[in-house]
């Protein structure tokens, strides 16, 4: 009875361990062109090399669900030039990635308030939903216009207009889970944010209640598989209680 209890508390640790949704927000390409007398646009573009570089990387470490931010709901504040070139580059980089992501096995979502986008965008944006959902490896989302704000709200509109959920009372947090965009997903285990800010800046806001953080000074368009890899060795360290207390079992899993 001891050595089943044993061998259920060893795995329970070694799931803790792994990282099933890590959550980033990848900021710095400004700054990292800055750095070089480049314009921001250039940033951009190298930060879409490392956009590829931690997919790859979070696919081979097991990770399932990978989600980035991309654009957010506040964003629009910016240069109306540089929120035009970033839609852009979200077009050319459907139309580049697409066919590879589908080639290996990862399914794309797009999370976030599509509706303003331009018609190619959304098109592109739909075809690359439908070819790649019966995908079984890596889940990768990309949150464009998105805020856990809006994402909150809206969850809490349709649950109320739900006609299977309405008039049975109080709601609970599984009927407004249900309704939040990022629902397919569990709750990110790891958060990582590059270029020196601690915040979490209107991103998954719901879903983080007990995600660990892990901030870097690195400019995102520098951040590479090695960079991956010292985020999810802190992780490794962390002691996660969710509340609760620790059980004391070390984490047996490696890199
Ligand atoms: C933050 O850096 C980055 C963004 C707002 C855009 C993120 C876009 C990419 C990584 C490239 C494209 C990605 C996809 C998925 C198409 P910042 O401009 O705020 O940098 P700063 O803080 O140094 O000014």
């Amino acid at each position: 009875m001891s050595q089943l209890i044993k061998l259920s508390d060893n795995e329970r640790a070694k799931k803790k361990a792994l990282i099933e949704h890590l959550a980033i927000i990848m900021d710095g390409n400004g700054r990292w062109a800055k750095n070089r007398r480049l314009p921001r646009a250039i940033g951009h573009r190298k930060g879409l090399e490392a956009v590829r570089r931690v997919v790859t990387g979070s696919a081979r470490m097991g990770v399932k669900y990978l989600t980035l931010f991309a654009f957010s709901t506040e964003n629009w504040r910016r240069p109306a030039e540089e929120v035009s070139f970033l839609m852009d580059l979200f077009l050319i980089a459907l139309g580049k990635e697409v066919r590879e992501l589908h080639s290996n096995n990862i399914r794309l979502r797009i999370i976030g308030d599509r509706s303003v986008f331009g018609k190619v965008l959304i098109r592109a944006i739909n075809d690359a939903e439908i070819l790649t959902k019966d995908n079984s490896g890596l889940n990768l989302t990309i949150a464009a216009n998105y805020g856990g704000r809006w994402d909150l709200v809206r969850a809490v509109n349709l649950m109320c207009a739900d006609k299977a959920l309405s008039g049975r009372g109080n709601y609970s947090e599984d009927d407004l889970n249900r309704f939040l965009s990022v629902s397919f997903a569990p709750d990110p285990d790891l958060f990582i944010r590059t270029g020196g800010e601690q915040r979490i800046s209107n991103f998954l806001l719901w879903q983080m209640a007990y995600t660990e953080f892990f901030f870097t000074e690195e400019l995102w368009p520098d951040f590479n598989e090695n960079s991956l890899k010292q985020a999810i060795a802190s992780f490794r360290k962390r002691k996660r209680r969710f509340g609760g207390v620790s059980s004391g079992v070390e984490s047996e899993a490696v890199l």
